[in-house]
């Protein structure tokens, strides 16, 4: 055999297998590179071609055909969307194709997290259908391969949308011709964060270690549990109501597992018992756990992880941690995403891992060299990416303003972030 291959969009070649295999070894050709497949006459991955799949060790990564992940988790502030950022950026890197989606309908700041201040399109151009479909409203990044869909700063009305307009985004960003679609949902357990968090294909509910973080992650995976089974029992209301009385006797709270309360229905309604088994066994949101402290604090995440498995009865994903690491901070400061600003620091090597390990299921030897590719590629663009000065932005409200989007002050509350700390700024 012989192929032509592209690396970093160079065509080159043909080579034959015993050369290939070279390049792999010399680290130079992976599985995430290009190759020219006769058959289907078009450029596939090389790990995705069956002939050459034996040049790379460890499991190939084919990433699935259900890609849209949502980043939630109850809490505001814990890091999903610095995370969602620098995750976008570490895919990226090795190649594949990325669209971060800003599904923050009350404070959109993905944007200004990737240093883009001022979109020149907006989720509002689509919904007021001033642009028919999401791919028109995609904007670069400073990043090769990745693509952001802006929320929609500010404007009232959108926060609210129904199901079925929700619904409709969803099915449109599957349109997208991307290899992972990542969502990045805003804070709290409205049905409108939710909704997008169960009509995704994953679900990525980020907490930190913190008690009361950890509390609202269970709440919000409760009650997109008990969402999701209401919505799929739409033709039975009956055993839900009966299951949820049983589980929630006390006002709300937790009086059994649903586990248990599950056994006792399928005494009474065993074909509805078994069909909500059924959703339970397909419900497997995945965990990540920010700005951790010590390895004490990890356990909080294991513990959480124990608690949605025993008293949800659902399966969940513990995919890893990042830890608290300043330079995330000053990251957020120059508005440059963190992997990007400072590859070197242990947040970036903790995403790496995140990525390669639990994202992408690389395991031994090839995880462990996803990850340093990660880290190069992304070393590589350390330098290009721009860096913005928020010092010198306007304290009254802008889009330019680092708050934007996620502030009290613009909701009516008291006082601007950004005034407060005016005397900082001028010193
Ligand atoms: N691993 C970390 N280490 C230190 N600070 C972090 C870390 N992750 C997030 N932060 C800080 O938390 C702030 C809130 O993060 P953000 O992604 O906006 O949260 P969310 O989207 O969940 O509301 C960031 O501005 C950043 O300063
Ligand atoms: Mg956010």
């Amino acid at each position: 055999m012989s192929v032509f291959i592209k690396i970093k969009d160079q065509q080159l070649g043909p080579y034959s297998y015993n050369e290939l295999k070279k390049l792999v070894t010399e680290g130079s050709f992976d599985q995430d590179d290009l190759v020219f497949s006769e058959a289907s006459n078009e450029w596939v991955r090389a790990g995705h071609l069956e002939e050459l799949r034996k040049l790379f060790p460890g499991p190939v990564s084919t990433p699935s055909e259900r890609m849209v992940y949502a980043i939630g988790g109850g809490k505001g502030g814990v890091g999903k969307t610095v995370l969602t950022a620098s995750i976008g950026i570490g895919l990226a890197a090795l190649g594949y194709r990325v669209v971060m989606v800003d599904a923050d309908l009350g404070g959109a700041n993905l944007h200004t997290c990737m240093g883009i201040l001022e979109p020149q399109y907006t989720f509002y151009h689509f919904y007021s259908l001033q642009k028919e479909s999401l791919s028109d409203i995609l904007l670069d990044t400073p990043i090769e391969n990745l693509k952001l869909i802006s929320g929609a700063c500010g404007t009232l009305g959108l926060a609210n949308p129904r199901y079925s307009q929700k619904l409709r985004f969803i099915n449109e960003l599957r349109k997208i011709d991307a290899d992972f679609i990542l969502l990045d949902l805003g804070a709290g357990s409205s049905y409108n964060v939710i909704d997008f968090f169960l009509a995704a294909d994953h679900g990525l509910a980020v907490t930190t270690p913190e008690p009361m973080a950890i509390q609202e992650t269970f709440n919000f995976l409760k009650i997109a549990l008990m969402r999701k089974l209401t919505r799929e029992f739409k033709d039975d209301p009956d055993a839900i109501n009966r299951l949820e009385q049983e589980v929630f006797a006390d006002s709300g709270r937790m009086s059994q597992s649903v586990g248990a309360a599950l056994q006792k229905l399928a005494g009474e309604d065993p074909a509805a018992a078994k069909r909500i088994q059924g959703i339970l066994d397909g419900f497997t949101p995945s965990l990540i756990l920010n700005m951790v402290h010590s390895e004490d604090e990890v356990k909080e995440g294991v513990a959480l992880h124990t608690a949605v498995e025993e008293l949800l009865a659902m399966k969940m994903n513990f995919l890893g941690y990042v830890e608290h690491d300043e330079s995330v901070r000053r990251a957020v400061k120059e508005l440059r995403p963190f992997v990007v600003d400072d590859p070197t620091s242990r947040a970036a090597k903790n995403l790496a891992k995140l990525i390669t390990v639990g994202l992408l299921k690389k395991t031994g030897w090839a995880g462990f060299k996803e990850k340093r590719r990660v880290l190069r590629q992304v070393k590589q663009q350390n330098k290009e990416y721009p860096s913005q000065q928020i010092r010198e932005s306007e304290t009254i409200c802008s889009v330019q303003c680092f708050y934007w989007g996620d502030c009290e002050y613009q909701n009516g509350g008291y006082p601007c972030p950004v005034r407060h700390l005016d005397p900082i700024f001028k010193s």
